[in-house]
């Protein structure tokens, strides 16, 4: 029987849950070069929990200057074999109100300058990436919202764009168009990445403004996005608390744990 750890990466604060035990901040090295930070080790009613502050301690990384390999990297290092991804996003749905949590099902990449894969240097590898988040992972975030009172809408397609610039209005309304219902700047490649490692991925989306497109809202700035964030804290909280309190102390089968299966291209007898 093999235990579960779980990793959370996500902004600060959403680690600050009541209860976490004997928390300690260890820096881990990575031959994928700089993580964001070092990851904070604690245990919570048994669980192991292991925190990647996206941005770094202080928020000194943008989106498009985080080392999303290295974090995959280290995070595996560290254990971790369920990887949960809380992430800031716009909305472009009017129904998709500030404040409501998404947990989306599929991405789009509009990123283009990041590193997208631990492939490469003479290894060809192809993961499949059809079904890109955890149901199994979905489930339990879904439930362990119901239980804390937490409101979360189970799918929807998160565009995902490279940033540090929010969009045009030209852009946001194509990507309505395109039936996308969420915007961000970081779960891609941090999902691409997690399935190369094996590890099972959902994004937890607090959705913060309508970004560019709504008629009726002025078009999204970092004020709008750090004032609703930091008015659904406590519910952040709550939700990362009541993930703690059930997700599965022993580790239950997953697609993603065997995403390398059939993905290699190189004869194995060039790749060892
Ligand atoms: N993060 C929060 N709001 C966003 C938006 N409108 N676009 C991209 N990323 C975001």
């Amino acid at each position: 029987m093999t235990e579960a750890v779980l990793g959370i990466i996500g902004g600060s604060g959403v680690y600050d849950i009541p209860g976490l035990e004997n928390p300690r901040w260890l820096p881990i090295e990575s031959p994928w070069g700089q993580p964001s930070d070092a990851i904070l080790f604690a245990e919570y009613e048994g669980l192991k929990l292991r925190f990647m502050p996206r941005h770094g301690r202080g928020h000194r990384l943008a989106p498009n200057e985080i080392n999303y390999r290295a974090n995959v990297d280290v995070l595996k290092r560290a254990g971790v074999t369920d990887l949960i991804s809380i992430s800031a996003v716009g909305s472009l749905r009017d129904e998709l109100a500030p404040g409501t949590f998404v947990l989306p099902d599929q991405y789009i990449d509009r990123t283009f300058a990041r590193a997208t894969s631990f492939f490469g240097s003479g290894i060809v590898g192809h993961v499949a990436f059809g079904e890109p988040v955890s149901a199994r992972l979905t489930g339990v975030i879904s439930a362990a919202a119901d239980s804390a009172g937490v409101t979360c809408h189970a799918g929807g397609t998160l565009v995902v764009i490279e940033g540090p610039q929010f969009s045009t209005r030209a852009e946001s309304e194509m990507y309505r168009k395109l039936d996308c219902d969420i915007i961000g700047m970081t779960a891609l490649p941090e999902a691409k990445l997690a399935r190369e490692a094996e590890l099972p991925y959902a994004t937890v989306a607090m959705v913060t403004d309508y970004d560019a497109w709504h008629p009726a809202h002025e078009a999204v700035d970092v004020q709008a996005v750090v004032t609703t964030l930091a008015a659904n804290r406590a519910k952040a909280q709550a939700l990362v608390g009541a993930i703690a309190r059930t997700f599965p102390r022993t580790l239950e089968d997953d697609p993603a744990r065997s995403a390398l299966a059939h993905a290699f291209m190189t004869a194995p007898e060039v790749r060892s």
